[in-house]
């Protein structure tokens, strides 16, 4: 089938074998302190045959008082090491580049104290786990930045070709950029000449000290709340990443508040291919490259995005969990439509896949 989505992509030295991907999927299968099990790797070996051209690896924190849930990867101690390193060979070996995402949760961490407190920006709580928040100071942030920078060399040196910075969801690169999670008056807040101060930092650090990994950067181009983020800031804030050397703007939206609960935007109200004005608006206004994601449930809808120059890589993330197969039958190679995904995020608390009919892990399924 003469799909676009068939096409190859490049992106600096490296060479993607079509225009699909595997989005970010938290697992749960790492052990108690966030290391690759052989449970994890079966799973990134399953989705490397799949025929996508690269996976992000699952959110992997970069601090312990980051971690988001149970289970967490975790990619801030060079224990952590081995794991990564052979989770990426086994997914390279398989004709699919291995990202990895790196990630802190914020103020939607899990608390690391008794007192339930976790970090942010400023003391506003999410209204879904209703935390208190303890601001961070800004030699805190510098410290974050450094973290960052040493998770993103275990990746490089287990292997990685690239890592995502995790900037969207209502995470604590996102909170610094979410007028609503952002209310600092120093030179971490938003009403400064320079407004993105700690993710930029992020991004330099990165690109100073890999200076040929590639950078991808996962952006909510809209909190979806009244006074939140909307693509008119998210325009300048995108320009800036850029000039400071992400390679690739990966497009999704929300945080918890508008995320999570029955008119999540992710749902079913909400029209196919839910981020592709965005991802338009972005494309046109800088020309770079750019990946979105969300509910993009039809090989035909991705052929159109990628066609129409809307972005250049497709995410799939509940859709293949959905359906194995959605590469295949998207290049013929398999003779079926695909198994539509229900929008029912069962499989977001499940984590594991679909958990469709069965209890046991999809590779183990008859
Ligand atoms: C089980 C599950 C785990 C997820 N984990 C992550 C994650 O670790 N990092 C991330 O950026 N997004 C995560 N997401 C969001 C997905 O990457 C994707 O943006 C979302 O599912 C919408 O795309 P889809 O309609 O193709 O599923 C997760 C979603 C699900 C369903
Ligand atoms: S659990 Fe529901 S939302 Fe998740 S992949 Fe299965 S059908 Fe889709």
């Amino acid at each position: 089938m003469n799909r676009q989505i068939f096409s190859k992509f490049r992106l600096k030295d490296k060479e993607f074998k079509n225009r699909l991907f595997l989005a970010a999927l938290a697992t749960q299968y790492a052990d108690k302190n966030g290391r690759v099990t052989d449970s994890m790797i079966q799973y990134y070996i399953h989705y490397a045959l799949t025929g996508v051209a690269f996976l992000v690896v699952e959110a992997a924190s970069v601090s312990n008082e980051g971690r988001g849930w149970s289970r967490q990867l975790s990619a801030n101690h060079i224990d952590a090491l081995p794991g990564l390193t052979r989770l990426a060979d086994e997914i390279g070996e398989r004709g699919s580049l291995p990202i990895l995402q790196l990630h802190h949760a914020g103020r939607q961490a899990l608390p690391s104290d008794k007192n339930n407190i976790v970090v942010g920006p400023s003391a506003i709580r999410c209204p879904v786990l209703n935390r208190p928040v303890r601001v961070l100071s800004p030699k805190e942030i510098s410290q974050l930045v450094e973290k960052f920078t040493f998770s993103a060399e275990l990746a490089y040196k287990a292997g990685f070709q690239g890592i995502e910075l995790h900037g969207a969801h209502g995470y604590l690169l996102h909170q610094f950029v979410s007028p609503i999670t952002n209310k600092r008056d120093d030179e971490y807040g938003l009403n400064n000449p320079e407004p993105y101060k700690f993710p930029l930092e992020v991004v330099r650090s990165l690109r100073l000290n890999f200076p040929k990994m590639l950078i991808f950067y996962r952006i909510s181009a809209r909190d979806y709340l009244p006074k939140g983020l909307t693509i008119d800031k998210t325009l300048p804030f995108v320009q800036r990443l850029l000039e400071n050397g992400v390679d690739l703007i990966s497009v999704s939206g929300g945080m918890y508040q508008s995320l999570h609960g029955p008119e999540s935007i992710v749902g079913p109200s909400t029209p196919m291919g839910v981020f592709r004005n965005d991802s338009r608006a972005i494309k046109e206004f800088t020309k770079a490259p750019i990946a979105v994601t969300g509910k993009i449930q039809f090989p035909s809808l991705a052929d159109e995005i990628i066609t129409n120059g809307e972005a250049d890589l497709i995410g799939l993330g509940r859709m293949i969990l959905r359906d194995n197969d959605w590469v295949r039958k998207a290049s013929g190679e398999v003779l079926e439509p695909v198994r539509e995904c229900l929008l029912c995020n069962r499989c977001n608390y499940h984590k594991r896949g679909c958990p469709d009919d069965s209890d046991k892990p999809f590779w183990l399924r008859e």
